[in-house]
């Protein structure tokens, strides 16, 4: 299927490896035009020149490094088409282990840098009178993860903004939904110390997915084939999350 997005613009935040870098990959094999953002020099560079993206080396976690990503990215390419907003998980922590500092620091690194890059893209798309945005979330929105307390809080709030902004925006040609990443098999997850193969008994298929079953997945939502599908959270988990 052609997703007819060929010469589209797109930065995807988060994008010098797992689902990011899954998501870019993608776009690139559609023909779109990517601008990547990490903090990782190297990493990022080398995942830009593997599929000709560029390079925006930033720290999304702090309100100044958001805002000198998006000016880079108006310099390299204009204001994006489509804007894919992902960045690393927050620290894991129970109810009983938060602390103000620990919400302040989440809230920055998921729910500010969220604000922020909408705030700075949205309106432009608008004006075009296409766009598209997609924020990778996760399961835990939906089904909260024990000692992940700041992720299940934090996801679920950008849910909320996600369907709000929706019903705003869908009569000017721009969607944004979510997607919630299940168990996909990223450097962050098998650096977590889990026992996969357990894990993966748990999960319907049987299995963890794979990044690229994730990035295929946001470049639909990204396409011109996805004109009609707006305000949504989309599990891409093998079928974990039931009835919800
Ligand atoms: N993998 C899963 O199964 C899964 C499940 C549920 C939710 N998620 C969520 O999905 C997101 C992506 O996960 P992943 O598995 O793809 O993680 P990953 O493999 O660790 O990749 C994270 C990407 O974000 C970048 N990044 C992290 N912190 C950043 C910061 N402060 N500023 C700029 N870039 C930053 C990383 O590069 P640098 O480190 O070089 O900056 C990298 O490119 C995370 O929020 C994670 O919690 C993943």
């Amino acid at each position: 299927m052609d997703l007819n997005i060929k010469g589209r613009t797109a930065l995807i935040t988060g994008g010098s490896k797992g689902l990011g870098f899954a998501s870019a990959e993608a776009m690139a094999r559609e023909g779109v035009k990517l601008a990547l953002a990490a903090r990782t020099e190297e990493t990022l560079r080398k995942a830009a020149e593997s599929i000709g993206a560029i390079p925006i080396v930033s720290d999304l976690s702090d309100r100044a490094g958001v805002l000198a990503c998006i000016d880079k990215t108006r310099d390299v390419i204009g204001d994006p088409d489509i804007l894919v907003i992902n960045t690393g998980g927050p620290q894991p922590a129970t109810f009983a282990e938060s602390t103000p500092d620990g919400w302040r620091t989440a809230t920055d690194q998921l729910f500010h840098f969220t604000i922020e890059m909408i705030t700075a893209f949205l309106e432009p798309m608008k004006q075009k009178g296409w766009g598209r945005i997609v924020v990778i979330t996760s399961f835990a929105a939906k089904e909260p993860v024990p000692n992940l307390l700041y992720s299940n809080a934090l996801r679920a709030g950008i849910h909320g903004l996600v369907n709000s902004i929706a019903s705003e925006v869908a009569a000017d040609g721009v969607t944004i939904n979510a997607v919630m990443p299940g168990f996909i098999k990223t450097d962050r997850m098998t650096s977590m110390g889990l026992d996969l193969d357990r894990v993966a008994k748990t999960i319907p298929a049987k299995r963890l997915g794979q990044p690229s079953e994730l990035g295929d997945l946001v470049a639909f939502l990204c396409s011109e084939r996805a004109t009609y599908i707006n305000g949504q959270a989309i599990a891409c988990d093998g079928g974990l999350l039931q009835g919800i």
